[in-house]
């Protein structure tokens, strides 16, 4: 008798994913595609250099008309599951942050997913109509339901969007479609104007870290429902 439990293979999937030029959408891509699955990456740069079996397309989820041409690109090719990863930050006080640090981060961070959301749902009900099911992960963050100073206007978007990510599960039952929120906690990446590797990032979670959570996701058996995952490194406080 089979395992219900046991993972499905990605192998023949088709997953489009978000902000896949460099960080955690970028080992995303490179994960997936290393599973067999057929992968769409989009951000508005390419990956400094080509990653075998992942198409990639310009991609600025804060413009409409690019994200429907995401989408059906992604909806030619079947597509089955979005990741919206795409995602940018910065800290600082109420006092200092800026009208155009707002704008920055709401537009990428929420519109961005908003917009990619609601761009694929179209697709996804019609794989409904045809017996088929579909997925979508948000990576949103640790802080999507805390807050801390020089933090509000960041985790101001990442409540957002995990407002979104509970709103698209609801609907989405309609239609055969699992939400689920990735929750990173600190990964050492480019955000924030970073620059990864650097010794006193060393004890960070690693972007294949959060790769490997999408792959569990992706995988699961179909009867069941990730709703949220928080990763955190061993080092970072725990904060429940
Ligand atoms: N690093 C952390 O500590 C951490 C922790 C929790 C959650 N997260 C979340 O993880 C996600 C990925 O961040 P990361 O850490 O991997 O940062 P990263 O290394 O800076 O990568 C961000 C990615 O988003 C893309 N992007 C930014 N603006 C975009 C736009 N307008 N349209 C399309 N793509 C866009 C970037 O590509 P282009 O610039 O080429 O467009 C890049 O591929 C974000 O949602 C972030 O909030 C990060």
């Amino acid at each position: 008798m089979s395992d219900p439990a046991a993972s499905t293979p990605l192998a023949g999937r088709v997953i489009a994913v978000t902000g896949a030029s460099r960080g955690i959408g970028l080992a995303i891509v490179e994960l997936l595609a290393r599973r067999g699955a057929v992968v769409l990456g989009g951000a508005r740069s390419a990956p400094a250099a080509g990653i075998g079996g992942v198409q990639f397309m310009a991609l600025d989820v804060t413009q409409e008309t690019s994200v429907m041409a995401f989408a059906d690109t992604a909806a030619a090719l079947g597509v089955d599951a979005l990741v919206n990863n795409a995602g940018v930050g910065s800290f600082a006080s109420l006092e200092r942050a800026t009208v155009e640090d707002y704008r920055w981060m709401m537009d990428t961070n929420v519109l961005g997913t908003f917009l990619a959301s609601k761009w694929f749902i179209p697709h996804f009900k019609r794989r409904h109509a045809n017996g088929l099911a579909s997925q979508v992960v948000n990576i949103t963050s640790d802080v999507s339901d805390r807050t801390f100073a020089s933090g509000g206007l960041y985790t101001a978007s990442k409540h957002a969007q995990r407002a979104l990510s509970r709103a698209l599960a609801f609907e989405g039952r309609d239609y055969g479609l699992r939400v689920t929120e990735i929750r990173p906690g600190m990964t050492d990446t480019h955000f924030n104007h970073r620059v990864p590797g650097t010794p006193e990032r060393a004890a960070h979670l690693r972007p294949g870290d959060i790769a490997h959570a999408v792959a569990q996701v992706l995988g699961a058996p179909s009867h069941l429902r990730v709703d949220e995952i928080v990763l955190h490194p061993v080092t970072q406080d725990i904060v429940f």
